[in-house]
């Protein structure tokens, strides 16, 4: 099935969507890559990874809520349609932007990864759920952060297994199963206090046992969505893959639609309906 014919059905079902490509989406990508390449020497110290091959860059890019940089353009108007149209949401404002970049060689050991850490992150892609934040010394797993979806745009042009973003295909539909089961007999105002840990885990073996994993790739003008309960990582520098010299360098948006509420929007389906069923 092309993705054009039926994108909201490709989204529902697959949990993500290659979205563009878009002239506007490219100018906003030309205008944000060479602030990007500038930013990464400045925060190197707090967010380089993996011995030097990984640069993980959270929140770091200082766009507005339109996603407009000092000087350039806003996101376009009709890819925050869309993908209101996908997602059921209203509306938000755009979060500050990771720029997350790799370079050849990821993912190379450093002191950070525990050797089961590094294994997985090797061997699994680092598979995990943006928003299950590991709390307290035992790195207990709880739902802390509450995003409406992720929007991923390319800032440089790569070849596709140059450490490109995975997806496991309809894990978004497994992982709200798992949490709607754990979380529907709590009040959303007390879900941040449950400790997820054993379910997040099964829920991962579950994934990978049923799931095909993807490689998404796209180029600037382009952008791809994914589902805010879709598993995801980042897939190894493959040998002979290709970047400019500045690296792998992609914007990610995480924006959480209703600040400062308590998250029970986050387990509601696209149409709104707790989908229990
Ligand atoms: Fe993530």
């Amino acid at each position: 099935m092309s993705h054009a014919a039926a994108p909201r059905e490709h989204f529902d079902r697959l949990g993500w969507l290659k979205l563009g490509p878009d002239p506007a989406l490219a100018d906003w990508a030309a205008a944000v890559r060479p602030l990007a390449i500038e930013l990464v020497p400045q925060h190197r110290d707090e967010w380089l990874r993996c011995g030097g091959t990984w640069f993980a860059g959270v929140n770091i890019l200082p766009n507005d809520g339109q996603g407009r940089i000092p000087g350039g353009p806003a996101l376009p108007a009709a890819l925050t349609a869309e993908i209101a149209a996908l997602t059921g949401l209203p509306g938000w404002s755009w979060d500050r932007a990771q720029i997350s970049v790799c370079h050849p060689g990821y993912p190379r050991r450093d002191g950070r990864d525990s050797d089961a850490a590094f294994r997985y992150r090797r061997n699994r892609d680092a598979a995990h759920l943006d928003g299950l934040l590991p709390v307290g010394p035992d790195r207990r797993r709880h739902l802390r952060e509450h995003h409406g979806f992720i929007l991923g745009i390319p800032l440089v042009e790569t070849s596709p297994d140059a450490a490109p973003l995975v997806i496991w295909e309809g894990s978004h539909r497994l992982a709200a199963r798992a949490f709607r089961e754990i979380l529907a007999g709590t009040a959303p105002e007390r879900w941040g206090g449950i400790d997820l840990t054993e379910r997040y885990h099964a829920l991962r073996r579950e994934i990978f046992a049923a799931c095909p994993r993807v490689p998404v790739h796209a180029k600037p003008g382009e952008a791809y969505l994914l589902h805010r309960h879709a598993l995801h990582g980042i897939a190894p520098w493959a040998e002979g893959a290709h970047a400019p010299p500045e690296g792998r360098m992609i914007a990610y948006f995480r924006p959480d639609p209703h600040p400062g509420e308590a998250p029970g929007w986050w387990l509601l389906d696209e149409d709104g309906a707790r989908p229990g069923r």
